[in-house]
């Protein structure tokens, strides 16, 4: 996973990103129409000096001539309002009908004395007036469903917009890439995992990642990879000849540690990505690298999914670590999700970790490159035992090798290295998650620890008694 910064890179239109966080808060708020406004209320976000509020509006306009547009733009310029943000898309009402209305979400300042008759006047020329509350603490899925609408996308390296990226120029390549990424879209929780049929071609470029880098895993991954990929191997999901279906794949990831997959259209923002490791879901691509470039993808393809990724999920230790990043990023600030994003990209993406007194690697931006892992494991680059302080704020490298590796001395101890690190996390409750129900508990009434504990203490029952029989032996 690309961690850069989500603000920078993702352009604030079409279906990647639009209308910023409405969609996100109109859950939250019910999507119901508030009354008049009110100076002091809830509805207002910000109170300066000058007597003057800021405002999230989203409202709605008929497509008549534009004269809901005119109307509208009068009623602002009547009570001087200073337009901050504008944004608009295709009515989500409207495309059931004539599919040529359109919603707006506005940020804008006001005087304080006139919100209520602004808010009405608007009122009489727009639509499905809202004011939106801002959050103080950002969404965050509550429930497994709820990964459906954590899909915002980082294209810095889509082949569309990166004219670096191999299949740039090649339109073919590009409109596959788009039909699998489309059925990636298209995909609800609880729908059967989308089955590809890969070309000769692509599995023509999978033959190679594999052979390569298959060479190079005895001596180079650590152990819990090479125990993982043989039983794949041995189970004959993984093979030189074809890609895997992540269907197949997914079910052998929830037999061992409860992982399961989903497909993912393209490089996900850090926040969507780590919030699906709370669930244990690991969002996966489905196309393949460009032919031209076997051995180097920009973007994650499902190569580095398959081959990088899914043989450490299917270790207990991993993937415990892994949904406990997943866990803190629920919630947590900008700051703490670049620092997470961060120590995700030195741990899970480039960590290495001693095993028998050598130095063998785990990251799976590594274990799917095979020239930087000849690279990490040479004497080039700088090795820095794993502390979480230091390796949440280590600069990093997303076009290049890294020059720093940072090295745990076990996933155990990188687990309860970062435990440490995250009760620094400052977030205003906790969350448990249920596994029964596959949702996140916040732990804000005293009914619900003690409901946690009770169950708490019901496992504590099985295992003294499993204990007490033990001896008895
Ligand atoms: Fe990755």
């Amino acid at each position: 996973m690309k961690s850069d910064s989500i603000a920078q890179n993702v352009p604030l239109s079409g279906r990647k990103r639009s209308l910023i966080e409405d969609a996100r808060r109109d859950r939250e708020s019910g999507s119901s129409s508030p009354g008049p406004s009110r100076c002091g209320d809830s509805f207002v976000f910000e109170e300066e000096k000058t007597g003057k509020i800021t405002l999230n509006i989203l409202f709605a306009l008929k497509n008549e001539k534009n004269a809901g547009f005119f109307k509208a733009g009068k009623v602002f310029e009547t009570f001087e309002t200073k337009l901050l943000h504008l944004e608009s898309r295709a009515s989500r009402k409207s495309k059931r009908s004539s599919g040529e209305d359109l919603e707006f979400f506005m940020r804008c300042e006001v005087h304080c004395s006139d919100t209520d008759i602004f808010i009405n006047s608007l009122k009489r020329v727009a639509d499905d007036v809202r004011i939106v509350q801002e959050e103080k603490t950002p969404w965050f899925p509550k429930k497994i469903s709820d990964l459906d609408t954590c899909n915002h996308l980082i294209t810095k390296y889509d082949p569309d917009l990166d004219q670096d990226h191999p299949g740039f120029s090649d339109s073919e390549y590009r409109k596959r890439r788009g039909f699998i990424s489309e059925m990636a879209f298209n995909y609800k929780h609880g729908d059967p995992l989308p089955v590809v049929e890969y070309t000769p071609e692509e599995n023509a470029t999978w033959r190679e990642v594999y052979r390569t880098l298959r060479s190079l895993y005895p001596s180079h991954a650590c152990r819990q990879f090479l125990e993982a990929l043989t039983q794949l191997e041995s189970e004959r999901l993984y093979g030189e000849d074809q890609i895997p279906q992540l269907r197949e794949v997914s079910a052998f990831l929830k037999e061992r540690t409860g992982f399961q997959l989903r497909p993912v259209a393209g490089l996900l923002s850090a926040r969507d990505f780590l919030a699906s490791l709370a669930f244990r879901v690991f969002q996966c691509t489905q196309y393949i690298r460009h032919p031209s470039a076997p051995m180097h993808s920009p973007e994650p393809d499902c190569c580095h999914e398959l081959l990088g990724h899914i043989p450490m999920l299917a270790d207990q230790e991993f993937a415990q670590f892994s949904q406990e990043i997943g866990l803190v990023s629920l919630g947590a600030s900008d700051e703490d999700i670049e620092k997470l994003s961060t120590l995700y990209w030195f741990t899970v993406e480039f960590g290495l970790c001693k095993q028998n007194g050598a130095v063998k690697a785990y990251g799976a931006g590594l274990l799917s490159s095979y020239g930087e892992l000849l690279y990490a494991l040479s004497n080039e680059p700088q090795y820095k035992p794993f502390d979480p302080a230091e390796t949440a704020v280590q600069p990093y490298q997303d076009q290049s090798y890294q020059p720093v590796y940072f090295v745990s001395e076990s996933f155990e101890d990188a687990k309860q290295k970062l435990r440490r690190y995250s009760s620094t996390i400052q977030t205003p409750f906790s969350i448990r998650y249920d596994p029964y129900t596959c949702s996140m508990e916040v732990l804000d009434e005293p009914s619900k620890i003690q409901n946690a504990l009770g169950q708490m203490r019901d496992d504590l029952k099985i295992l003294h008694k499993a204990l007490g029989r033990l001896g008895q032996k």
